[in-house]
């Protein structure tokens, strides 16, 4: 039965609305769950990223974190109700213009924020831009096109044509699916659920390593009303194992009696939403043996290490390896020689919209509806690991709220197809931002170590570089990692000798994965930051040192590879001299004002 609650009104983007909720509950929740008002967006659940942002009563408040109690008798508006007001509309049409919605899961925040703005403000300043849209995150845009587009509302006149055809190449023009995400239209994983759906929350390793057993859980199920099934690796029908690459399939969808990683899943627990919602998984009959867990490449490559992966011996993955000329050489002929070494952390894709979506059983086939970067790559996996055939496998891509990588992995797929298989029943489930870090694919974390040298004429003579990359629990996009690194390591840059290893290295950490660049932007902060110290140390200024050594069309790459036309990095070194000098002469003024005692 469920409770009662005495009926709380407040006024709904003009309209009266009542609701019989707990009066605590979210204000986000009531919107999305209760009344359907799916244009707020839920990114943190915190009040960090600000996605959920509404208007209470002329202010601008994270629907997250309001209790429903505090609207009480109070006008909210949400992205739904923005009005059809001129400034709305010139508001919604400078984001489209200037690419300020791109996967536009924060536009409906940034919209709301931008026109409380400017319902009070319709000339702000660009710091009053900034400051109003202060509480909102953007994972995409990098603010500039946000803020540009809300400082031109004023001066918007007209909307600009699409160019005509055959001059398109090179023009600005909206995105096709601008229009929905401006609008508060567009429907990301958890934006749509099915009648009758049954939610799910996933039981995870708490210990970085640690073997485990799974007790009674008919038990479990019968003390807790609403719960259906608990689900673990024997339910699954076809293969429990999955990878982006297949030679190098190994992380199970459920772990059968040990898990590699903390937060790596061992079971499934399915319910009515209610029931699952207000569930204490602190109960759930499971018995934790934590064992020795290796968080760092070297604990892990040691001899007398134990294997996380029985074929794969000192715990490597893979190895990548590039080689051109002779390294050795080149450095001992070298006028000018550096060395050094750099570290760089997991780094987490931070996307706003967390992993969501649906799975349905239609007869013997499954669809999928949710947030994901590859389609195609998850009807293939969730095919294998059900034991269907491919064409048994729908997959209906939502818009994707970031990914940046990390949702070319399949994540909730093959959760909700599992149980939407056995219950026969729709199952969802949206990750809650902690579920979401400690669980899906990171950027490799790196131990770097580089050795180049130049002539004095500032020419480099060779290079040596080494790269350790955690790749964590499972081998995800690790080969890749290992293996483009080599290839990119010498950066945009004529490099006669070279030799350069990468090495991914299994962890007990969460998996690495894909994050734009595959390991490349690692290996470019460190060479970018030897440049400069070869620079000094050969007294050349720092980017007169990348001109000198600057690919041109024509020239080969480490790799041999010759690109015939379209090598842009002289011209954009080129680009930056004006504001190279000014910064030199800048700083030139600061060292001479701290060397003069009379200035300091
Ligand atoms: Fe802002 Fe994607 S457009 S988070």
């Amino acid at each position: 039965m469920s409770a009662h609650f005495d009926p709380i009104r407040f006024l709904l983007n003009g309209q009266d609305v009542t609701v019989n909720v707990h009066p605590t509950e979210r204000l986000s929740t009531v919107l999305r769950d209760t009344l359907g008002r799916t244009g707020t967006k839920v990114g943190c659940d915190a009040g960090d990223c600000g996605a959920c942002t509404v208007v209470i009563d002329g202010h601008q408040a994270c629907a997250c974190l309001t209790p429903v109690a505090q609207v009480a008798n109070l006008p909210v508006t949400t992205i739904e109700g923005l009005s059809s007001s001129d400034m709305v509309s010139r508001l919604q049409q400078c984001f489209l213009q200037h690419g300020a919605a791109q996967c536009g899961i924060c536009t409906p925040g940034m919209l709301m924020s931008a026109a409380n703005l400017l319902d009070g403000n319709a000339n702000p300043s660009r710091s009053e831009v900034e400051e109003a849209l202060g509480g909102v995150l953007c994972r995409c845009t990098g603010y500039t096109k946000i803020i540009d587009a809300v400082l031109e509302v004023s001066s918007f006149s007209t909307e600009p044509e699409d160019p005509p055809a055959g001059q398109a190449v090179g023009s600005s023009i909206n995105r096709l699916d601008g229009f929905e995400k401006v609008m508060g239209q567009d429907l990301f994983g958890a934006d749509q659920i099915p009648e009758n759906a049954v939610s799910l929350r996933i039981i995870r390793s708490p210990y970085h390593h640690a073997t485990f057993k799974i007790g009674d859980k008919d038990g479990w199920i019968s003390d807790n009303p609403g719960i259906l099934a608990v689900f673990t690796a024997r339910d699954i029908p076809g293969k429990n194992c999955f990878g982006v690459i297949p030679p190098y399939s190994d992380q199970p969808v459920l772990a059968e009696k040990t898990c590699l990683f903390l937060g790596e899943a061992i079971a499934i627990v399915a319910g009515e939403s209610d029931a699952v919602a207000d569930l204490d998984l602190s109960e759930f009959p499971v018995t934790w043996q934590e064992q020795e867990a290796m968080l760092e490449p070297a604990g892990a490559r040691a001899l007398d290490a134990s294997l996380l992966h029985g074929n794969r011996k000192e715990n490597i993955l893979v190895r990548g390896f590039v080689e051109r000329g002779d390294a050795k050489t080149g450095l001992a002929k070298a006028d000018h020689v550096v060395e050094a070494s750099f570290t760089t952390p997991f780094i987490e894709h931070a996307y706003i919209e967390p992993e969501a979506g649906y799975a349905i059983r239609k007869g013997n086939r499954i669809e999928i509806f949710g947030c994901t970067q590859a389609p195609h790559m998850d009807r293939e996996t969730v095919a294998e690991i059900m034991g269907l055939a491919e064409d048994k496998i729908r997959i209906m891509p939502s818009s994707c709220g970031g990914g940046f990588g990390s949702k070319i992995d399949v994540s909730f797929q093959p959760l909700v197809a599992l149980v939407a298989w056995h219950l026969d029943r729709p199952a969802f489930i949206a990750y809650s931002r902690g579920e979401s870090m400690r669980t899906t694919t990171k950027r490799h974390p790196s131990e770097i170590t580089i050795k180049i040298g130049c002539d004095n004429d500032g020419k480099i003579t060779g290079i040596e570089f080494d790269g350790v990359f955690n790749t964590g629990a499972y081998a995800s996009w690790g080969p890749t990692v290992a293996n483009r690194v080599p290839i990119h390591a010498s950066g945009p840059y004529f490099v006669p000798n070279y030799r350069a290893t990468a090495t991914a290295v299994h962890t007990h950490c969460v998996p690495s994965g894909a994050f734009r660049g595959f390991g490349v932007p690692q290996a470019a902060i460190a060479l970018e930051q030897v440049f400069d110290q070869l620079a000094d140390k050969a007294d050349i200024d720092r980017l007169k040192i990348r001109l000198i050594n600057a690919l041109d069309n024509n020239m080969p790459t480490v790799t041999g590879q010759i690109f015939t036309q379209g090598v842009g990095i002289r011209q954009c070194l080129e680009a930056l001299k004006p504001i190279w000098q000014k910064a030199c002469k800048k700083a030139a003024e600061h060292n001479a004002n701290a060397d003069n005692p009379n200035l300091r």
